[in-house]
């Protein structure tokens, strides 16, 4: 709501003085000072008047217009604004209580699409925890555009084509067992894959054997093709068990090998345009000084990752006319996507700046790196199920007459995980702490869970009316630092959103939390008088909604007990 007004304070002062200057309203940092700020000196410098004719002029329009300012303080150039904290904590409440899990929701988005590119594992090799970020960040971005009013298509652009594929084919027919392989396919496969990697640094010639092999898939060989689709069906279905798992779903499971036959159009395109150059027997295009060039295709004519990626791309500006791609994918990536829009711009397209690489850090074990390739597995669905029995105990220890515990334990679980990674500014490394992330008390999503359920348990079977309230309360700090954070849940959305950083939102939750618990310390919420109960009714289930929808957008389930 202090946003909202901010926001109508500066329309109507721009207007007021016919679009010709540009105001800044801000927040003092010292509330002593007013709760709104307006500075005028660019009103001053605009139409060249002396400061306190502007400063009279601004003052008296704000007073004659919105009714909520209570007091006005002038400090040199500065019209500082004392709202009514009564009024505005009313409406900012009746808000929140009457447009319930709608509250927040914005149209900065309205009529635009957002295609999101996430998850995408590269499925000839076990779940890996990194792909487990691109996943969580992904999904709960999908959930934030769409709250801010845009259109969503997510996509999983699986790594279901390339040379891996190739080594899993050689792996397969060298020193493959079918028997064993068809009971258990998964960990046989990561297995023979990792025995390539190993048997690979002895006799490099491996290298070139699998390179053949996926060139025979991409020529549509049957054999090649037949073994490559079983490998692709049987590792799906174990990213299907995490994503079951997670609760996060896709649109559209187009990867990299649905786009085996539409390379050729973007080649021509690029040798029409004069962009293609012979180095070395292979075709690349060249990006200037400040990055290297791409290299489009092989010496021996097979594809690469970022043709396949320029292929997906217009097929999706073309399919799903997008106003706006996130591609979740590891910092690791960055240079393949600064090449990618160096190219789209290259070839004469004006999309480039639709174009988003939303980069995230890695997950490190003890400073380091944590991986899969090496068979130092860290199979992240067993990842899950530790998280899941670590919250199941924690509930035995606290709540042991608890019904469905299982079910809860898996949402507290899993919330565990999700809230662990969404609450660090996806840029940043993470150190992967389970332990730290399963604590019913801190900066987890489990404690964010709780405080939901405190705020239930306060309120089951209880009646709120707002117009008994008593709004003199609001006066009181610890009311209103309360409603002022209530009153940011749109403003914190809408920057996750513009940022594709799902951290503030996850943050913000945190503060929100926090702040109610120091509320809930100091004040006896469900008390005799009317007017109090009401008003501290009324505080706490605006806060109950927020952290709800709060959790839903970043993924995860809120409770009702735990
Ligand atoms: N499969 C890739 C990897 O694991 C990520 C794909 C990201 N999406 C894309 N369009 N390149 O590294």
């Amino acid at each position: 709501m202090i946003n909202k007004l901010k926001q109508e304070i500066k329309d109507f002062l721009e207007k007021k003085y016919d679009n010709q200057v540009s105001i800044i309203v801000e927040e003092p940092k010292d509330s002593k000072l007013g709760d709104i700020s307006v500075p005028v000196f660019s009103i001053v410098k605009q139409l060249r008047q002396p400061l306190p004719n502007v400063v009279n002029d601004v003052k008296n329009a704000l007073v004659e217009n919105f009714k909520i300012i209570q007091e006005v303080k002038t400090v040199g150039g500065f019209v500082n604004l004392v709202i009514n904290k009564e009024e505005l904590s009313f409406e900012v409440l009746s808000d929140v209580l009457e447009k319930g899990c709608q509250y927040g929701s914005s149209e900065l988005g309205k009529g635009k699409m957002v295609v999101l590119d996430y998850s995408s594992p590269n499925i000839a090799k076990s779940f890996s925890i990194g792909h487990l970020r691109s996943t969580i960040i992904g999904n709960s971005l999908k959930l934030i555009n769409r709250k801010c009013g845009y259109n969503t298509f997510a996509i999983n652009y699986l790594g279901d084509w390339g040379t891996q594929f190739g080594k899993m084919i050689v792996a397969y027919k060298k020193w493959g067992d079918k028997e064993k392989i068809a009971k258990d396919p998964i960990n046989e496969m990561t297995a023979l894959y990792v025995k390539f990697h190993e048997e690979a640094k002895n006799n490099p010639e491996l290298e070139e054997e699998a390179r053949e092999a996926f060139r025979k898939c991409e020529l549509g060989e049957k054999e090649y093709l037949d073994l490559w689709r079983y490998i692709r069906e049987e590792s799906l279905k174990e990213s299907a068990q995490i994503y079951d798992l997670l609760e996060v779903d896709f649109d559209s499971y187009n990867g990299e090998a649905f786009y085996n036959d539409k390379m050729d159009g973007v080649v021509e395109e690029l040798t029409e345009k004069g962009m293609l150059e012979l180095d070395a027997g292979a075709q690349i295009v060249r990006l200037g000084d400040d990055m290297p060039p791409a290299l489009i295709k092989r010496s021996d004519g097979g594809s690469l990752y970022i043709t396949r990626d320029l292929a997906a791309l217009f097929y999706r500006k073309k399919e799903y006319k997008f106003d706006k791609i996130l591609y979740v994918v590891g910092n690791e990536q960055k240079l393949h996507f600064k090449q990618i829009k160096a190219i789209v711009t290259k070839m004469g397209y004006d999309f480039a700046d639709e174009i988003e690489h939303v980069g995230f850090g890695l997950y490190l074990t003890n400073g380091k790196k944590m991986s899969t390739r090496s068979g130092g597995v860290v199979k992240l669905y067993d990842v899950l199920m530790k998280a899941i029995n670590m919250a199941k105990s924690q509930i035995e220890e606290k709540n042991k007459d608890l019904a469905d515990k299982d079910n809860i334990a898996r949402k507290v679980g899993i919330a565990a995980v999700m809230f662990g990674d969404l609450k660090n500014h996806r840029e940043l490394d993470i150190e992967f702490d389970l332990d730290n992330c399963v604590k019913f008390e801190g900066q987890t999503g489990p404690y964010l869970q709780y405080s939901g359920v405190r705020i239930a348990s306060i309120l089951k079977d209880k009646s709120i009316d707002l117009t008994k309230c008593d709004k003199t309360l609001f006066t009181k700090p610890h009311y209103f630092e309360l409603v002022r954070l209530i009153s940011n849940f749109q403003a914190v959305i809408e920057k996750s959103c513009l940022e594709s950083a799902p951290s503030y939102l996850a943050k913000y939750l945190l503060n929100l939390a926090q702040s109610f618990n120091k509320f809930y310390g100091l004040e006896k919420i469900n008390v005799e008088d009317e007017a109090i109960r009401n008003t501290n009714f009324a505080l706490v289930k605006s806060i109950r909604i927020i952290l709800n929808e709060g959790l839903r957008l970043l993924g995860i389930h809120y409770l009702d007990e735990m």
